[in-house]
């Protein structure tokens, strides 16, 4: 599978890119990183810290420093200052993709053929790169996001952060006509880096599961403060698993609709309805045991 994985890291993300890279199934095209955790100068950093400590060697190019239309919103009180807060990376020589984030999407998609963009992060960077260059459609076999929800929000009642975070790149993206999979928090919250969790991939000793438990003690400790969950949702690397292992999350085909109405209390929901005939396949079941057999498979690679 030829992947281009859009992201913000961010605690989650930074697994989502381990295992992207870890995998033998997965040719990683490129990593474009987006305005959404932290600001997009910090979330490209962070993403070049990941990729290179753990040799996962990929275009990395910085993209949009904002949404489309609204306000910039990011989430400093979650992953900390620099947005991957908890783990010290050497300091490395930050060569980026001499294009930003929507022209490395643009260049990859063109250059290959079906092509899955998984996002990870605010919708901002996929949604510039389908309004630039619409050729690219037919290079996307599928967009795989995390982000939105069957069920409630995490920001608001009704929003998830993703989709909250730029409503209207995602509204683009899922109007485009591009075969969807929406993976939201009524699955992902399913997947809580518990403390048993923490304790198994402390274990493993390799460079990667390290990485893991310092990111997961700092990550834990925020979702507690403002979610008081005894876990953080290990959120994006959902995508990845859905992607690599095809008995691991259960979907179903829905009309999803986002609301881009920031007067309305609904803002930014995806309202889900079962649809046979639907354009997106939303994640409605995860089996945790085979998420974390999965994840600590990945954490084994990296001695
Ligand atoms: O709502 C969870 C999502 O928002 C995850 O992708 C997390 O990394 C943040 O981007
Ligand atoms: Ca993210």
């Amino acid at each position: 599978m030829k992947i281009i994985l859009d992201c913000d890291p961010g605690h989650d993300d930074a697994i989502a890119i381990l295992l992207a890279g870890s995998s033998n199934k997965i040719e990683l095209l490129g990593i474009s990183v987006v305005s959404g955790n932290q600001t997009v100068d910090k979330t490209a950093r962070n993403a070049y810290n990941v990729s290179s400590y753990l040799g996962i060697n990929v275009p990395i190019a910085i993209g949009c420093d904002r949404p489309l239309i609204r306000e910039k919103l990011n989430c400093g009180e979650i992953h900390g200052e620099s947005g991957l807060d908890g783990f010290d990376f050497p300091k490395y020589e930050y060569k980026y993709y001499e294009k930003d984030g929507p022209s490395l999407i643009i260049d990859k998609c063109l250059e290959n053929e079906d092509v899955i963009v998984v996002t990870t992060g605010p919708m901002t960077n996929l949604a510039t790169a389908l309004m630039r260059e619409p050729k690219i459609k037919s290079h996307i076999k599928e967009i795989v996001l995390m982000g939105g929800s069957t069920s409630e929000g995490n920001l608001t009642k009704y929003a998830e952060f993703n989709i909250l975070a730029d409503p209207d790149a995602a509204a683009i993206c899922f109007r485009s006509g591009i075969s969807m999979k929406m993976i939201g928090l009524n699955v992902t919250r399913r997947v809580l880096v518990l403390p048993h969790v923490v304790s198994r991939m402390e274990k493993l000793n390799t460079r990667a599961s390290d990485l893991f438990v310092k990111l997961m003690k700092f990550f834990n400790k925020t979702q507690k403060e403002v979610f008081n969950l005894d876990g953080g949702p290990l959120h994006d690397p959902v995508t990845i698993v859905s992607l690599i292992s095809d008995d691991v999350v259960t979907f179903e085909r829905m009309n999803v609709e986002i609301n881009v109405d920031p007067n309305n209390e609904r803002y930014a929901e995806t309202k889900c309805q079962k649809d046979i005939h639907g354009h997106v396949l939303a994640a409605t079941d995860i089996d945790v045991n085979k998420y974390w057999d999965i994840i600590e498979e990945a954490l084994k690679k990296y001695a």
